[in-house]
């Protein structure tokens, strides 16, 4: 197994009760495996632009962002990181939340989209991340403190982007040479019609069928991307999981094929 940290996504739709994957993240991090949480936060992020009248608006699975939407998700982030960071550390696992702006952890670049002719796709102030500085998260690791990220980052002139969260993780994954990318949402997988069980496995051919098909849409179709780029850049292996069900982090590190679907560059 690759040496380095394990990069756990929490998405927004299971940080509310995400106890399960944070139990799972407490039961690595106390084995002695060094973890870096990186989190999402839609629900959050939604009610609280719905509270100040902006109306969420979704392109290609990413939440369409102007300056205001890019501001109440900073704000909605910083809530949901600290309250991982504080669960984290009532259950003994002392963990510090930060976002982009934080020791200049993360900068981001515009996200240039195009579909499936080419056309630029509009998706605002989202960004995708240009650079991680590892060593903020190197140095929160080695001072036993498990770093959990959230993902709005500063361009270098210091426009905010919002990033989506299973962007981040892949690319926070990729700079760290992570042993593994565990994306916990709350399905058990890459589902497919006619089956009851997940895909065990996607390549990235599979995943671009599926995505053709309009089987992979929503919000799985970052993640399909995240775990295909970070596989691409180095990352041991990467899968995405139920994070409603207890174990599936653990068992995703093991290999075990139940944990849900691990995405691999080609099989
Ligand atoms: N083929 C698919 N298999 C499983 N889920 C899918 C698929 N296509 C789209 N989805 C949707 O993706 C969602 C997960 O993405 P998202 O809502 O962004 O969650 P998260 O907050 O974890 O990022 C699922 O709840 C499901 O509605
Ligand atoms: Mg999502």
């Amino acid at each position: 197994m690759a040496e380095g940290p394990a990069v756990v996504k929490v998405g927004g739709a299971v940080a509310g009760d995400g106890a399960a994957a944070l139990a799972d993240v407490g039961a690595l991090w106390r084995r002695g495996i060094p973890v870096v949480v990186v989190h999402g936060g839609g629900p959050e992020i939604t009610r609280w632009s719905e509270r100040v009248g902006l109306p969420a608006r979704f392109v290609a699975g990413l939440r369409y962002s102007d300056a205001d939407t890019v501001a109440v998700a900073e704000m909605a982030l910083a809530r949901v990181g600290k309250a991982l960071a504080f669960a984290l550390t009532r259950s003994g696992v002392p963990a510090v939340s930060l976002g982009g702006r934080d020791a200049a952890l993360l900068t981001a670049e515009p996200l240039v989209l195009g579909d499936e002719q080419g056309h630029p796709v509009d998706v605002g102030l989202v960004g995708r991340i240009a650079a991680v500085r590892v060593e903020v998260l190197g140095a929160l690791l080695a001072a036993g403190l498990l770093p959990v990220v959230g993902p709005v980052a500063p361009a270098p002139d210091g426009t905010l982007y919002n990033v989506n969260a299973d962007d981040a993780a892949a690319d926070v994954a990729a700079a760290m040479g992570a042993r593994a990318l565990v994306l916990c949402t709350d399905v058990p997988g890459i589902l497919v019609p006619g089956r009851s069980e997940p895909l065990a496995r996607c390549d990235a051919a599979r995943a671009r069928a599926l995505v053709a098909e309009g089987v992979i849409s929503g919000g799985m179709r970052p993640k399909v991307q995240a775990c295909l780029r970070a596989v691409a850049g180095g990352v041991g292996a990467a899968w995405i999981v139920d994070g409603r069900r207890g174990g599936v982090v653990e068992a995703a590190l093991t290999g075990d094929a139940s944990a849900g679907t691990a995405v691999v560059a080609a099989s």
